[in-house]
């Protein structure tokens, strides 16, 4: 039995991976998604196809996690397809982003996504895939989202060393760095600064592609056996630029695009 495990999968691009998987990935046979809201996640896999199975859980609890290895013990599961999707970012500075969502992120977009790899790589072989959900945000630090930054800097290099451990085994590895993404949560959520209103830190989201778009080139990118995977055209060139010009330099490149 061949499994997909999704987290993120109640919304967004954990969704669309989930779609892409039933549709198009013929040697799958089982989709595991992932996410907190159950009945999101139910609703989501009775409209697909291949037999699913519904973890209804917060990634950020260590139960969770021991739940995660239970379920993948007890059903003595082979994961052919791990793609970590679950994340959150939050607009601001340090006034403005509250204690709970800075360790919030840092707990989810770091920790459960790291402990999560953890438990699905004793349960995969050669020939099987990760597909890491970082960012372009990891190619350098962003005022006003400096902890979403930070966090995806830290899974971008999880994942590149990752893959280099992993590859003895045969298990390929690839970090997806995209740019903004309309038809996501992500943006409303990282935007909505609880008591204080709209966070104001960045004005505008320019060039942001379709989900739908990241899906279809993120799972090129790890069939082909690339190490990362920069599905838009801002993200290609920003991870280029990244690398060629100082960090005080992109910072203030920054500091022009997010007063657009
Ligand atoms: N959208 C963008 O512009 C953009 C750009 C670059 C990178 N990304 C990255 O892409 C990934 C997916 O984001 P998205 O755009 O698809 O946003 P999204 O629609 O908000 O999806 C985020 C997913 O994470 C899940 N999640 C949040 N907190 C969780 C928790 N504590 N435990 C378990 N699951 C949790 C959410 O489900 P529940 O709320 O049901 O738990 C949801 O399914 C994230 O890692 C994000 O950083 C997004």
């Amino acid at each position: 039995m061949n499994i997909a495990v999704i987290t993120g999968a109640s919304s967004g691009l954990g969704k669309e991976f989930a779609g892409f998987v039933d549709v198009s990935c013929a040697w799958i046979d089982e989709i595991w998604l992932i996410a907190r809201r159950e009945e999101r996640l139910n609703e989501i896999a009775s409209g697909l196809e291949k037999k699913t199975k519904v973890l209804a859980m917060d990634l950020t609890k260590a139960a969770s996690i021991d739940e995660l290895k239970n379920t993948l013990n007890e059903n003595r599961s082979h994961v052919s397809l791990y793609i970590g999707a679950a994340g959150y970012g939050k607009i601001g500075d340090s006034a403005t982003v509250s204690d709970d969502d800075t360790a919030g992120m840092i707990d989810l977009n770091c920790k459960a996504a790291v402990l999560c790899t953890s438990a699905v790589i004793p349960h995969m072989h050669a020939g099987d895939r990760i597909i890491e959900i970082c960012s372009t945000a990891a190619f350098q630090p962003l005022q006003y989202l400096n902890v979403y930054a930070a966090s995806k800097a830290f899974i971008y290099n999880y994942t590149r060393a990752l893959r280099n451990e992993l590859l003895p085994k045969g298990i390929a590895v690839t970090a997806v760095c995209p740019y903004w993404i309309k038809d996501t949560e992500f943006i409303e959520i990282a935007q909505n600064a609880g008591e204080n209103g709209r966070a104001a830190g960045v004005r505008s989201f320019p060039f942001s592609i379709k989900a739908e778009k990241v899906v279809k080139r993120a799972m090129w990118a790890s069939k082909t056996g690339f190490a990362v995977c920069t599905p838009d055209i801002v993200s290609f060139f920003h991870r280029i630029f990244a690398k060629l010009l100082p960090r005080t330099v992109m910072l203030y490149i920054w500091e022009a695009l997010r007063r657009l």
